[in-house]
Formats: structure tokens, C-alpha cells, sequence
């Protein structure tokens, strides 16, 4: 049976490929793609689609792809019906609460704004330090809106630093860790197991080669 697997573009997309690559997959339509959106497996029964983070929760969600390569940030914020099953330690970054030098969001009082294109998790976060605060979702370039006075921090990841560091931000609190990570949708676990278990033993040995 094919295994259909959903990867993630853009920052993940490069890793992915390198695992995939070094598990003997014959991915060379991804490796010299054009505009197409299925990828087919030239070595195994297998074919990829390329998109965006959000949608591989959604395809794996609806059981269109069996298996999906999605970042922790994703599943943290949407969350959904899969089977979370491996942590591919790579694509690592952070989610860090940051602001402006000497304005510490923790330290205020009366009424916060934070910014973040992560709203759930923002959330969490805060409930877990039983601070109320007031979330204005931003959707990309997060780190302006504590500089122009929209917000008093942001929510983010932060992979190098270099974008807050840039834009005279600093790190007031670590959130949480993220990396790249394996989700299965629970129907095909059980009808594809052999297929399914098989593409997560080759991904996992990949992982442990290179680490
Ligand atoms: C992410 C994140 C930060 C930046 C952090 O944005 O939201 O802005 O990367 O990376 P760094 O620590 O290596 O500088 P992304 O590049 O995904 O673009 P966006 O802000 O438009 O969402």
C-alpha cells in the first residue's frame, strides 16, 4: 500500500530532505523540483506532498497523508487527532517570551499586550504563570510590534537570534523547545502498520546516524 507523506516547506524542508536522502529514499523529484505538488518515491511506495506547517496537520488530520513532518511550534499551537511519534532533533529553535531592553512583560503590572503569531501557546504560557494578558495575533515580522508600541513582548521562536538581536530585543523567559517531529494518523497506523512502521524505523536509524 502507498504511504502518503506530508512534509513541511520552508525551514523544515531542507533537514527533511537530508533525512529522507540519507534513509536511501529515491526523492529526486524533491530535490529538483519545479511547481509540482505530489513528489513520487522512485525507490519505495511512497509519495510526498510539499506544504505549508498548518496543512500538514490538516492532512494528516483527515488521514489524506498517513504520516507528516511538522514542526513541535505547529503542533503545539493547533494541536489535533494524531499520534505524535518521533522527535527527528532537528529544525531546533525556541519559543522565547522577548521585548525591549529594560521592559520586562513579567515584571509589569496592570495590563499586558503581547504579541505572537502563536496565540495558543501564548496562552498556555501565560495561564501557566497565572498572568492574565491581552494577545494581539500578528502574522509575520512579530518582533516589530513591541518596537512601534503595539505590544509590550512577543511570543516566538527563535532559532539563531539573530532577528531579535537585530532589532534590539532581548529574551526575557524560555517558553518552550522546539524541533522537527514525526506524526502518524491513527487510522493508517493500524491499516498501513507494516508500511507506516517501516518508513518511522528507517526515519529514526537516520536520526540516530546523524546524531
Ligand atoms: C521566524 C520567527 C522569527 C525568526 C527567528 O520568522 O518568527 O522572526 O524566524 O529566527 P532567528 O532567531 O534565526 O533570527 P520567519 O523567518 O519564519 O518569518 P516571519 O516572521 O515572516 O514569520
Amino acid at each position: 500500500m502507498t504511504v502518503s507523506i506530508a512534509l513541511t516547506k520552508g525551514r523544515l524542508e531542507k533537514n527533511t530532505v537530508e533525512l529522507l536522502s540519507s534513509c536511501q529514499y529515491g526523492i529526486e523529484q524533491l530535490t529538483h523540483k519545479g511547481r509540482e505538488l505530489i513528489f513520487h518515491d522512485t525507490k519505495k511506495d511512497i509519495r510526498y506532498f510539499l506544504v505549508k506547517a498548518h496543512d500538514c496537520l490538516t492532512y494528516v488530520n483527515h488521514g489524506v497523508a498517513d504520516i507528516g513532518i511538522v514542526g513541535k511550534d505547529t503542533i503545539m499551537e493547533y494541536g489535533g487527532s494524531f499520534y505524535e511519534m518521533l522527535d527527528l532533533n532537528c529544525g531546533i529553535c525556541r519559543f522565547v517570551l522577548a521585548g525591549i531592553k529594560d521592559h520586562n512583560p513579567l515584571q509589569m503590572t496592570g495590563h499586558i499586550r503581547i504579541g505572537s503569531k502563536y496565540p495558543n501557546v501564548t496562552k498556555a504560557y501565560f495561564a501557566s504563570l497565572g498572568k492574565d494578558v491581552e494577545i494581539i495575533r500578528i502574522e509575520g515580522s512579530v518582533e516589530l510590534s513591541p518596537l512601534v508600541g503595539l505590544t509590550d513582548g512577543i511570543v516566538d521562536i527563535m532559532e539563531t537570534g539573530t532577528t531579535l538581536k537585530e532589532n534590539g530585543l532581548v529574551v526575557y523567559d524560555e517558553v518552550a523547545p522546539v524541533s522537527a517531529r514525526v506524526i502518524v494518523n491513527p487510522a493508517s497506523y493500524k491499516l498501513k502498520n507494516k508500511e507506516v512502521r517501516a518508513v518511522l524505523h528507517d526515519l529514526e536509524k537516520a536520526v540516530n546516524k546523524s546524531c
